[in-house]
């Protein structure tokens, strides 16, 4: 890579962290990357999208597809450096600024080989990864199409720079969101004998819903039950009607996924009842799994290697990430690049190392034709 495109990868990197915006709200930065593929020479393909952008490079019946996101975080930027957001309150705190330059980088570099390579390399720059929705409204506008295998990262900030970690099967978790309401009848604080309180009954909850992975589950499955929002309550001489507990439930395998929820349903219904009170449980299933193709995993190790990344091995991630999606259709692998910053990701000091960005530019191109060059023709 020239060191001209390399530094220009890191100047559009820093623009985009000046002018970060949240989930769905992406027009600008749509806008940006929409004039900087056209500078490359690249067209976007006509996919009806409210944010985000897809430009393909090649020509041929194989399809390749890569995917950076593009969203941004409702954090107050802290990181102590000059380009710092200037949107008060939204920060680029995941590093999607990062994987944005990193495949405008592969795209530039994909461009400059197009009349060798042997097939289409489509790039997909998504929105909305934060709130979980914007792989499904690309899938919906059909992005998939033709599609034989799809790759994409995600920076590591505990990596130091220059290494690469993946792995076949499961690598990041289901994610399911949970509010539960405990309905109890309000009193007076010193009569407790005339209420249901149910204050009580929501920390009776808390404390019980950790049994479910201790207790319910085999010690060798991957199960976390975070209650992270407890809400009731206005006083202090008085017991409330109603306590609003919200959480998150992270998994990998995807039997207990889906008989965890009535588990919650359950254990909840059978305190709250003993009280005298009643819950409910509200569950929001989020993205699933996202478990790489064994093939594909070990294809990106494999290149890694060759072009000098230091693999690192990853156990499975307790976060989620809606690349999942992608390979609910089609096969591919998703890879963690390190990116060694001291605070970690979604904190307001988050600060990658944008050395990692020229290499991983290299790698994904690189990835994108060996993968080419390795797929048969479709049926
Ligand atoms: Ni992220």
């Amino acid at each position: 890579m020239s060191e001209q495109l390399e530094q220009q990868l890191i100047s559009w990197r820093r623009e985009l962290h000046q002018y970060p915006e949240l989930s769905n709200k992406e027009f600008a930065t749509t806008e940006r990357i929409t004039g900087w593929l056209k500078g490359l020479g690249l067209t976007p393909l006509p996919y009806s999208l409210k944010t985000g952008v897809v430009v393909e490079i090649g020509h041929g019946e194989k399809c390749i597809a890569l995917r950076a996101d593009i969203d941004a975080l409702p954090i107050e930027e802290i990181a102590p450096v000059p380009f710092a957001s200037q949107h008060r309150g939204v920060m680029h705190a995941c590093g999607h600024d990062v994987h944005t330059s990193v495949m405008l980088g592969a795209a530039a570099l994909l461009k400059a080989r197009e009349a060798s390579l042997p097939g289409r390399v489509r790039i997909l720059f998504q929105p909305a990864e934060e709130c979980f929705t914007g792989a499904q409204a690309l899938i919906d506008a059909g992005v998939l199409a033709g599609v034989q295998a799809i790759f994409g990262m995600h920076n590591a900030p505990e990596l130091p720079t220059g290494t690469l970690a993946t792995r076949g099967g499961a690598f990041y978790a289901n994610v399911d969101r949970f509010v539960i309401r405990v309905n109890g009848r309000g009193a007076h604080a010193a009569r407790p004998q005339e209420g249901v309180d149910a204050i009580v009954i929501a920390s009776q909850i808390v404390g019980a819903l950790q049994t479910l992975p201790s207790r319910r589950y085999s010690p060798l499955e991957s199960v976390v039950v975070s209650v992270t929002r407890i809400a009731g309550g206005t006083t202090w001489n008085v017991l409330p009607q109603q306590v609003e507990l919200e959480g998150t439930v992270r998994t990998h395998n995807n039997a207990i996924r889906e008989g965890i929820a009535e588990n919650i349903r359950q254990l909840i219904h059978g305190i709250a009842t003993a009280s005298g009170g009643a819950a409910e449980l509200l569950w929001s299933p989020g993205p699933p799994a996202l478990v790489n193709t064994p093939h594909w995993a070990t294809f990106s190790q494999q290149l890694a290697q060759e072009v000098g990344y230091q693999l690192v091995e990853t156990p499975p991630q307790m976060g989620g990430e809606d690349f999942a999606l992608y390979l609910h259709h089609v096969p591919g692998a998703f890879v963690s690049i390190g990116s060694a910053s001291h605070d970690g990701l979604h904190h307001p000091g988050f600060n990658p190392d944008e050395r990692l960005i020229a290499p991983a530019a290299r790698y994904f191109s690189q990835l994108a034709e060996h993968a080419l060059n390795s797929l048969p023709l479709p049926q």
